[in-house]
């Protein structure tokens, strides 16, 4: 399928091709330096099950209340706008990775944990490099891999075929889906980027992750990047057993010395119990 026809596709799907409407205004106001919490915090509890689902995050170890976080404005006080924004946009992305797909091949459960092990990465990274939003970092890294899950659901058979090379080959998953579809998850991603009018540093990093960018030049990509490739070491992986290294652009301009990687690792793996465990995963 052209990607052209792809896109006409995801726009007209309901459920793939819009976020819910309470998760793009909350994206749109937390992008809008004069949106209040207040503002936020009414259009959360017009839905019940986003409510709940924010106060038991508030109420989490993670956030070190545990128990004490009654209303939503309280656990958008203690969470802060950009960390209530993941959890607002990742509770719609979980629901449409948890979703039924079509392709036999493709591992719902296992991309999800890489997509947070992602996030997690990108977060932890971008404390170290002190970039000013951790959490835009965490959401980027969530939802870098997004295009796969528009090839699960219109291109199942092509998924499929690629997902077996890659496998036979022991390549990267990104390789063999060029090869099969002439396009990558990267291009497709974009598409849905679109759709979804995510901001455009996020849309940025979606973009970049498979470059070997520099971090003065796209510092979401670049943590995106270097957090997608230590969720594969951490085993957080899709696809073939690949060896994934840091690309050398990235590693230099992320300065991260080689020596703390291990530790980063380890952190990285314990950082992603935390995590789904106060998601309840
Ligand atoms: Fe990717
Ligand atoms: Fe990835």
């Amino acid at each position: 399928m052209e990607l052209s026809a792809l896109a006409i596709r995801v726009a007209r799907t309901p459920g793939l091709g819009m976020l819910p409407q309470v998760t793009s205004q909350v994206l749109r106001l937390v992008d809008n330096q004069d949106a209040s919490p207040r503002q936020i915090g009414a259009i959360i509890e017009r839905d019940a099950g986003l409510a709940s689902k924010l106060l038991k995050t508030a109420n989490s170890a993670y956030y070190g209340a545990p128990g004490k976080i009654k209303t939503v404005s309280q656990a958008i006080s203690v969470m802060g706008l950009s960390a209530v924004r993941s959890v607002v946009v990742g509770q719609a992305y979980q629901q449409m990775t948890a979703a039924r797909g079509a392709s036999k091949r493709f591992d719902r459960l296992a991309f999800w944990q890489h997509s947070l092990a992602t996030a997690t990465a990108a977060r932890v990274l971008a404390k170290l490099r002190g970039w000013r939003d951790p959490e835009e970092a965490f959401l980027a890294g969530l939802l870098h891999d997004a295009g796969r899950l528009v090839m699960d659901r219109f291109l199942p058979n092509e998924l499929d075929q690629a997902i077996t090379l890659s496998l036979e080959r022991v390549v990267p998953l990104i390789e063999t889906e060029r090869e099969v579809m002439g396009y990558t998850h990267v291009e497709v991603g974009d598409l849905l980027a679109e759709q979804w009018n995510l901001p455009e540093g996020i849309r940025l990093a979606l973009r970049r992750h498979h470059d070997d960018v520099d971090f003065e030049e796209c510092p979401l990509g670049c943590l995106v990047g270097a957090a997608n490739v230590l969720a594969h070491q951490t085993g957080f992986t899709l696809g073939a057993p690949v060896v994934y290294e840091m690309p050398p652009t990235l590693r230099q301009s992320l300065g991260i010395p080689d020596a703390q990687y291990e530790g980063l690792r380890q952190a990285i793996v314990q950082e992603v119990t935390k995590v789904q465990h106060a998601l309840k995963i």
